[in-house]
């Protein structure tokens, strides 16, 4: 079955997340399409730029909450397939642009920070919800989300977690701009489009340019963070909230003692 689509058409690509029955959430087999979907569009000439979108009533639930087990399960040295695309985004020298409506949760909301481009619904509805997982950030949004927004949002959105407004992820530097559900996906593949027709060595230089200073400090950042989640993704209290949410319940944290 394929839940991630790939479409290409003078010069974008897009890249449609595709399983409307969970909410666009994502498995390891779909990190791993989008991931080789972006590193195709990095190498292909024909591509000029990518567009990603999950439809008009979804972008995406985030990491399956189920498959988070099978993401602890893992070896810790072996990059999962969602570090694999996230590093993909990273390094697609083409313009990314995305398109967001409805649900954006999670590293729905993180993959954001690593496009060039974000357009929000006014339907859409963002949430960091790590926390309330037993997780920590991932995705560069524990050192990005406070550049971009200020330490005092970045605390409010990713220690609070709670969900948020399409306006508040234009103040935190997650998205460009709000823009009507009905005018959302001409607008934004407009400027995916406009992008296209731009001579491709000055973007990718620009590109390059306008992220490089940041490269080293984001890269090292991340690393420190995807070890902080793998750590905390084995833990129990990850395990009373994935639990929690399977049985369609609160989670109880009160037994988890404060101890450090
Ligand atoms: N992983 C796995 N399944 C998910 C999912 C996820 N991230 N998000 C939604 N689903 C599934 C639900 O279990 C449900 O499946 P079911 O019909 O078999 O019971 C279906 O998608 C519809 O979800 P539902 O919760 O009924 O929709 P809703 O509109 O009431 O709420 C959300 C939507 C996104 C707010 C809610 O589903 C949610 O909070 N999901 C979890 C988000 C999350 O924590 N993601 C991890 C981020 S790190």
């Amino acid at each position: 079955m394929t839940e991630i689509v790939v479409t290409d058409a003078d010069g974008l690509r897009t890249i449609r997340i595709d399983r409307p029955d969970k909410k666009n959430a994502l498995t390891r087999a779909m990190y791993a399409a989008m991931g080789e979907a972006l590193r195709e569009a990095a190498t292909s000439p024909a591509v000029r730029a990518v567009f990603i979108t999950g439809g008009a009533a979804c972008f995406t639930s985030g990491n399956d909450v189920a498959d988070f087990k099978a993401r602890g399960d893992q070896q810790a040295d072996v990059p999962s397939p969602a570090r694999e695309f996230l590093a993909a985004l990273r390094a697609c020298p083409k313009p990314v642009v995305a398109a967001v409506a409805g649900y954006a949760i999670g590293i729905g909301t993180t993959l954001l920070l690593h496009c060039d481009f974000v357009y929000a619904a006014d339907t859409a509805v963002f949430r960091m919800p790590f926390v309330d997982l037993g997780l920590c950030p991932e995705g560069g949004s524990s050192l990005v989300v406070p550049q971009r927004g200020g330490q005092l949002l970045a605390n409010e959105l990713l220690m609070l977690a709670e969900a948020f407004t399409p306006e508040t992820a234009v103040r935190a530097g997650i998205a460009n701009a709000v823009v009507q559900l009905t005018e959302l996906f001409p607008f934004a593949e407009g400027i995916a489009r406009k992008l296209a027709a731009k001579p491709p060595a000055a973007l990718a230089t620009t590109k390059r340019l306008l992220r490089q200073a940041e490269e080293a400090r984001l890269s090292a950042h991340m690393t420190e963070e995807f070890a902080q989640f793998s750590a905390l993704l084995r833990g129990p209290e990850a395990a009373e909230a994935v639990a929690a949410f399977q049985e369609k319940r609160k989670p109880d944290f009160t037994r988890f003692l404060a101890a450090e």
